[in-house]
């Protein structure tokens, strides 16, 4: 996730904005950048990889007096994680840095190159500066120019810019992406994009909501609404708690990164949902020319999402698909052919097993493509092709958000590639695609699910054992349920296939047992269903998770009706995440750090 900082007062503003920059650190970033107007005269540094070496760059560089600043650290999601790439984007005598993605970048690009603008960045950001000064040569004032730009851009943006033609003031704008702005009695402006750079500095914040834009100087805040009107700014006190301003107020990572799904699987979307298809920019059409089998591979929640993708692109795209765990695929003497495209998952794109297979895959001469979390990663570096999750960065061990922007990019992929091959019709893709744009709201989490799930959770705190259990795309669901409460709680648990219960491990069932299942009402509901039924009937205690009522199971877990069972994966995804996130709590565990686990194991 990319963090934003800007700065107006008399104080040390490059300081102010490094340090602002550092408190934004645990978001995650591959580049970050300064850019200070004072005096008339711009003063910009950039720099690639870690905060030190932008503080390097600006030792010998220091402000006195009035100024106005901007500063960014970006988690590349278009355009390699370069200088050029990094934030804060020039045009002629203006610097811009955003956070989110603008939807319609190309097209505005187009035109103003078509106009003689000459891009620096590979950056869907860069538009806004140059759209921001081709307005200003026709506008009244500043302003008018900035308000036209904003208009002017679709996507999701938190935006701060600032110009030579106003040289005492910042622009900013908020659409889909947080920013705030933070006051206190010495006519200062604080703003950032979330609340820690703030602390210590400001007593009182406005959270810009969407379609807010305006301006600030010394002694004005000026805030537009979308519609246009003028509106006041409503402060309230910013926390002084910085370890829980950066957990946005939740007890840890992981539930955060939880109740975030909703707006990263939003970033995933973003500018890949066509009205009919989807759009991968960032992969050549040619890539699956001569391609008649996909290979997945991966490790742990990586592998869970690759299983699911197996049953989509089957199902969709008509290709044949196989598996892999990457630790066992390293060591067989696994036969690959050319006409196979070989697909490696990784949230940190290091796991050591993981990226063994993909160089195996490459000296075997295959085609290779990432699905991957972290653009400058030795596994992005080194396949064919790559396909960003942009899920920000995840700090839980256990893998939450990684999984469901996995699981999101894959099935936009399976209808990608059934287009490419025609194997199911225009319009069962563009239904599948008017489906995928519903998955942001079946993955919110509600209070009412959360504080259910919470109370039945203390009943889960013991017995000799779990089983998740599941049929077609749910039984890599139930892995990915049962690694979850594993990782966390350090209860034993299986994720099982509901149709091989009775080939043995319904031997076990008892009360003791306890037998979380996943009731699809459009996948296989009433097969699924009598897999209970046995369990139930041999007194196994039953946890079901179904938008259908079902009155064999001890606890029922209601799951808001679905249009597709894809949609009733992601309501499931969060009720099984949410349990084993209650549970570990109840248990007093290190959610965010349990035992004996690193949140990315590059050694085998
Ligand atoms: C999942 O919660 C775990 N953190 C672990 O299984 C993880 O998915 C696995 O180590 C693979 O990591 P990667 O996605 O970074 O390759």
């Amino acid at each position: 996730m990319c963090g934003i900082v800007g700065y107006l007062g008399e104080k040390n503003s490059k300081k102010i904005l490094l340090d602002g920059l550092k408190e934004l650190e645990y978001r995650g970033y591959d580049s970050a950048g300064i850019a200070v107007l004072q005096n008339g005269e711009f003063s910009n540094y950039k720099a690639v990889g870690k905060l030190v070496n932008l503080e390097e760059k600006t030792k010998n560089y220091e402000t006195k007096g009035f100024a106005v600043g901007i500063g960014h650290t970006r988690w590349a999601t278009h355009g390699k994680p370069t200088e050029l790439n990094a934030h804060p984007h020039l045009g002629e005598s203006s610097y811009v840095v955003h956070n989110g993605i603008i939807e319609n970048y190309a097209e505005l690009k187009k035109e103003l190159i078509n106009n003689g603008t000459v891009f620096l960045s590979q950056t869907d950001t860069e538009v806004i500066v140059h759209q921001f000064e081709k307005n200003l040569q026709t506008a009244q004032t500043a302003f008018d120019a900035f308000s036209q730009t904003i208009s002017e851009l679709d996507g999701a943006y938190a935006v701060l810019l600032v110009t030579a033609s106003e040289p005492d003031t910042i622009f900013f704008a908020k659409h889909g992406s947080p920013m705030l702005v933070g006051v206190n009695d010495e006519n200062e402006k604080y703003f950032a994009s979330s609340d820690t750079p703030l602390i210590g500095h400001c007593t009182n914040v406005n959270y810009f909501e969407d379609g807010d834009f305006g301006y600030v100087t010394s002694d004005e805040m000026m805030i537009m609404a979308q519609d246009g009107t003028k509106k006041e700014a409503i402060f309230s006190k910013l926390t002084q708690n910085k370890l829980s301003a950066q957990k946005d107020g939740y007890r840890f990572f992981m539930e955060k990164e939880i109740y975030e799904q909703s707006d990263v699987i939003a970033d995933t979307l973003m500018g890949r949902v066509g009205d009919e298809e989807i759009i991968f920019d960032e992969l050549d059409s040619n890539l699956f020319d001569g391609i008649n089998e996909i290979k997945l591979c991966a490790c742990g929640t990586s592998y869970h999402a690759a299983m699911s993708a197996s049953y989509l692109f089957e199902r969709y795209s008509k290709i044949k698909t196989s598996l892999e765990i990457a630790s066992e695929f390293r060591y067989r003497s696994p036969i690959m052919s050319k006409d196979t495209l070989f697909v490696v998952i990784s949230q940190s794109g290091e796991t050591a097993d993981t990226l063994e297979t993909l160089k195996m895959a490459k000296n075997a001469g295959l085609k290779t493509l990432v699905i991957c979390n972290v653009d400058n990663s030795s596994m992005v570096r080194l396949a064919d092709a790559c396909i960003l999750t942009r899920a920000g960065i995840e700090k839980g061990v256990a893998s939450t958000k990684a999984f469901a922007t996995q699981v999101t990019v894959f099935w936009m992929m399976s209808l990608y590639i059934a287009k490419l091959r025609k194997s199911i019709s225009d319009a069962d893709i563009s239904k599948q695609v008017s489906l995928l744009r519903e998955i942001p709201t079946h993955v919110k989490v509600s209070d009412e699910m959360h504080e259910r799930i919470k109370r039945l959770s203390k009943r889960y705190l013991h017995g000799h054992g779990f089983f998740f259990i599941g049929r077609d795309i749910f039984y890599p669901l139930a892995l990915e349920g049962a690694l979850k409460l594993k990782e966390i709680s350090y209860l034993h648990a299986e994720g099982y296939p509901s149709g091989e219960m009775k080939h043995g491990p319904i031997a076990l069932a008892d009360p003791e047992l306890f037998t979380i299942a996943l009731l699809p009402e459009h996948l296989h509901y009433e097969k699924s269903k009598s897999n209970v039924e046995e369990l139930s009937a041999r007194d196994s205690t039953i946890c079901a998770i179904s938008s259908r009522e079902f009155d064999k199971a001890d606890d029922f877990i209601k799951i808001p009706t679905c249009k597709d069972y894809m949609l009733e994966f992601f309501e499931m995804m969060i009720v099984v995440q949410i349990l084993s996130l209650e549970i570990s709590i109840r248990l007093g565990n290190d959610v965010d750090m349990p035992r004996n686990l690193a949140k990315s194991v590059t050694v085998e």
